[in-house]
């Protein structure tokens, strides 16, 4: 054994580790040179057979070359590590220089914003707020708001069916008024209250606001077949049309932040309440002022619809009203044409964010 052999074994050594590509190929490597089987291993294994003093030159010779090899086997792993190092660090590199992904805040659409402000008017005012379903029973819609089938009066509303039919084989409406959460709201209540009246306590007023989507087969500036209202109803012992002139005037002017603003209650027809009216408003100033504008239908609410919600109407009376959500909402922001709201045209509902 020459040590130009030890040389030759170290500069194998140093090739095999360099062409390693991974950790696990250089792992493999070392294992022929300084593993159980590897060379430099059985080089050691033969000196037994040497005599002391061969064995000391031989021992000392085949050592630098074991600590060469794993000088080089260091050098490797780490060039190996560096490298993979090197490929994570690119692979997660973040460009800085990037601008920034901007995200504009939403808004709510101008009628949410009407809605939101009609409830917390209406709330400060003690109103419960309600949601109902939009797919209605004719019962519900028409009948039980003293609108019995076949009378003129359910001309006055062109309704959308459903191809569903109700339990009474009628078909099931979209709803064209939030009126039938008047006597869906009472039963609600009736039965919300039922154990505390049996047991002798007084069931309290009934309060409530139901703002919504309708429905109806209408379509012009003014006009869009699905549009909002708001119902309100409330009901007690001693509820008069004074109260509901106090309450929607209130509303009104804390709706449009104007104490100017003048009321007019039109006499006018509805199954559902007797004496009915339909209620104007006035702006004293602005682009508007002087000229009468609808905002919404009311009156005292019918006995007949008193008793269909489970009440003796001698002993309860009240107002209802409904209004226009869209209407007010056109007033209030100087909007013209009612089908802006429901284009979807981002440029148009972005003002009111
Ligand atoms: N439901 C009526 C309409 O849609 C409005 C109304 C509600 C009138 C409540 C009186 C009482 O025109």
């Amino acid at each position: 054994m020459t040590t130009n052999e030890l040389d030759f074994i170290v500069a194998s050594a140093r090739q095999a580790f360099a062409g390693a590509a991974t950790p696990a190929e250089l792992e493999n490597a070392k294992a022929q040179f300084t593993g159980k089987a590897g060379r430099i291993t059985e080089l050691m294994k033969g000196m037994a057979k040497l005599s002391v003093e061969d064995k000391k030159t031989r021992g000392a010779a085949i050592n630098a070359a074991k600590q060469a090899i794993e000088a080089a086997l260091g050098d490797r792993r780490q060039a190996l590590a560096d490298a993979e190092l090197e490929v994570q660090l690119k692979a997660e590199a973040l460009d800085i220089s990037l601008p920034g992904r901007l995200r504009e805040p939403g808004g709510l659409h101008p009628v949410s914003l009407t809605m939101e402000r009609i409830e917390r008017i209406f709330a400060s005012m003690g109103f419960d707020v309600a949601d109902g379903p939009e797919i209605e029973s004719d019962w519900h819609s028409f009948t039980s708001l003293n609108n019995p089938p076949n009378h003129p009066a359910r001309s006055m509303q062109d309704t959308f069916y459903v191809d569903i039919n109700g339990d009474d084989g009628i078909p099931y409406n979209l709803r064209p008024h939030t009126s039938p959460m008047q006597v869906r709201y009472a039963h609600q209540h009736i039965k919300k209250h039922a154990a505390a009246v049996q047991a002798g306590g007084a069931m309290p007023e009934i309060r409530v606001i139901a703002p919504g989507r309708t429905y109806r087969v209408d379509s012009d500036a003014t006009h869009s077949p699905m549009f909002h209202q708001c119902e309100g109803l409330w009901l007690g012992e001693n509820v008069s049309f004074k109260d509901l002139k106090v309450v929607f005037t209130d509303f009104c002017r804390t709706f449009f932040e104007s104490d100017d603003l003048a009321l007019r209650f039109r006499p006018s027809f509805f199954p559902f309440t007797e004496p009915s009216a339909e209620i104007d408003i006035q702006f004293q100033s602005g682009p508007l002022a002087g000229r009468w504008l609808e905002v919404a239908g009311s009156g005292q609410v019918h006995p007949a619809v008193v008793r269909n919600m489970g009440l003796d109407p001698e002993q309860y009376i009240g107002f209802a009203f409904g209004m226009g959500p869209d209407r007010l909402t056109m007033l209030r922001y100087g909007v013209n044409d009612l089908r802006l709201f429901f284009d979807g045209d981002i440029r148009f509902l972005r003002q009111f964010r």
